[in-house]
């Protein structure tokens, strides 16, 4: 009986390698099981696993994940032909179970699929809230917050201060108040049971929301209820949709700590969520309760943990790189000064900075494998016949870490960016993305990134907590974080108090 089984299993995988080569699908590891497909190849971290199989079959690879196709690419053709050629093909998102619960049942900005739904709600987040002109507009609150934790900072009196929770915590706070007006960390925290429950939220967003789920491949395991996530995910969008509803209804009242403040500064500056509300008025249907709660959830998710791990990942190189650090802050003490804090309009003047940012973002992308995309219909890729309703992975994480396309692709050398102009180098190097789908928020994170660690290096003299190198060992989880959070010590520099008692 058992022969007979195993008999039936080499049939089958040999007649599907067969299939495989006569239909000119891309190349395929051999064998792929009934039922697993090929996830009895895959490891945690997902990016690393893909980048191993790659180097085997290839920089175009079809994989099964359970019973769903995957294309890999991992080069910077093969990118370029998805994401150019193929963009409007390649433009939908894959229904996960994230998408289905944490993306409102497919329809937020980040998991709706291609179409005119999409567009409309990507003409809201690029002209309404993303806007180099809507982000000016809240520049105040950016600096205010980076101010706040210069503060928290200058008191650590030298001690080992968690840089992970002071990082995340900044970017809640940052973009709780452009979308509500109101921060839930540290000091000057409004309703203290709200700020517990929004954090607790938080806290419950990654633990589930990252959880590799193999449910989602193995549907039989979910039809069995073995995995228990969707249950949980269901839970949470549920306090996720009452809270968001509880901060559009108190936006109608005009309540909100941020409400007052900017009456105070002549009623200026407007919370996100009393912009959409105020263009309710003349576009109701595009503005309902329903829009405004998934797209303020959007952002929140989708630009807190990246923002704060891209800071936590440069700053880790920095300081596995002293010398790199001090050249950094030699820049900012000649442009900046020690006369007035750093301040976001600094940011074209510094070079040297964004050469380290960007050398951090190629070695440590905090989107390794971008966001999955899927075909629309059947195209080519790299000459191979890619099926409709064909998952794409775009192994950013491979490309960008090379020897093929970067000599020394392992050294961190910040000197390889002199020259170039923004984060951008072909499709060898797109840490937000590229096409219809790539990262509408690129502008804000370069802003809060740069203005963040240019303050803090302005500010401070920092050290490592021991002579141990820093462990760069990435994580897994929604996004690549750092695997051990970062310890760090900093001294406050002659002049910081001074700038700090400055109103
Ligand atoms: C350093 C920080 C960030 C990085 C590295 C990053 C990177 C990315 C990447 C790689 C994608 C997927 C592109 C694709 O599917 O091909 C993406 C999508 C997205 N990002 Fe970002 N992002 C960052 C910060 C932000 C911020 C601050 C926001 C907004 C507040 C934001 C909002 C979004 C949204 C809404 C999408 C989905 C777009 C769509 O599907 O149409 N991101 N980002």
């Amino acid at each position: 009986m058992v022969i007979q089984f195993l008999l039936l299993l080499a049939f089958f995988a040999v007649a599907e390698r067969f299939l495989h080569k006569i239909r000119n699908l891309p190349p395929t590891p051999f064998p792929t099981l009934p039922v697993v497909g090929h996830l009895y190849l895959l490891k945690k971290p997902l990016h690393r696993s893909l980048s191993r199989l790659s180097r085997r079959h290839g920089p175009v690879s079809l994989l099964h994940f359970g019973s769903r196709r995957v294309l890999v690419v991992s080069s910077p053709d093969a990118a370029e032909e998805c994401l150019t050629k193929n963009d409007v093909v390649f433009a939908n998102r894959p229904r996960l179970l994230a998408g289905k619960h944490l993306g409102c049942n497919y329809t937020s900005l980040a998991w709706s699929s291609y179409g005119d739904h999409w567009r409309n709600l990507r003409r809201i987040a690029s002209v309404e809230i993303l806007s180099t002109n809507r982000l000016l507009t809240l520049s105040s609150i950016r600096a205010g917050e980076v101010k706040s934790l210069i503060r928290q900072l200058a008191k650590s009196g030298g001690q080992s201060v968690d840089m992970k929770s002071a990082f995340f915590e900044l970017m809640l706070n940052v973009m709780m108040r452009m979308i509500a007006g109101k921060r839930y960390y540290g000091v000057n925290v409004g309703e203290v049971e709200e700020a517990r429950k929004f954090r607790e939220m938080v806290t419950e967003s990654f633990r589930v929301g990252g959880a590799t789920n193999i449910g989602e491949f193995l549907p039989f395991l979910r039809w069995m209820g073995l995995t228990g996530v969707e249950e949980k995910l269901m839970e949470l969008q549920k306090k996720r949709d009452e809270f968001m509803q509880s901060l559009i209804d108190e936006s109608w009242s005009g309540e909100g700590d941020e409400s007052l403040e900017a009456a105070a500064e002549g009623g200026k500056r407007k919370t996100l969520i009393q912009v959409l509300l105020s263009l309710r008025a003349t576009e109701p249907e595009y503005y309902n309760d329903e829009t405004i709660k998934s797209l303020m959830l959007v952002l929140l998710s989708a630009g807190t943990d990246t923002s704060a791990a891209t800071m936590e990942w440069v700053m880790s190189a920095m300081l596995n790189h002293p010398e790199i650090l001090k050249k950094v802050q030699a820049e900012i003490d000649e442009v900046v000064g020690h006369d007035r804090l750093f301040g976001e309009s600094d940011l074209p003047k510094l070079p040297y900075l964004h050469c380290v940012m960007n050398e951090t973002m190629r070695m440590y992308p905090v989107g390794p494998l971008l966001v999955p995309h899927e075909s629309a219909e059947e195209c080519r890729v790299g000459g191979y016949r890619v099926p409709r309703g064909t998952m794409l992975l775009i192994n950013l994480f491979s490309i960008q870490n090379d020897p093929k396309y970067w000599p020394d692709a392992a050294k961190f050398k910040p000197e390889r960016f002199e020259g170039m102009e923004g984060v951008r180098d072909g499709y060898k190097m797109m840490p937000f993305g590229s096409g219809r789908r790539g990262c509408p928020g690129e502008n804000l994170a370069l802003r809060m990134v740069g203005l963040t660690l240019g303050s803090l290096i302005q500010c401070f003299e920092w050290d490592r907590i021991s002579d141990e190198p820093i462990d760069m060992t990435g994580g897994t989880g929604l996004t690549m974080p750092k695997a051990q959070p970062l310890l760090a010590k900093c001294r406050p520099r002659s002049f910081t108090w001074d700038l700090l008692s400055e109103a």
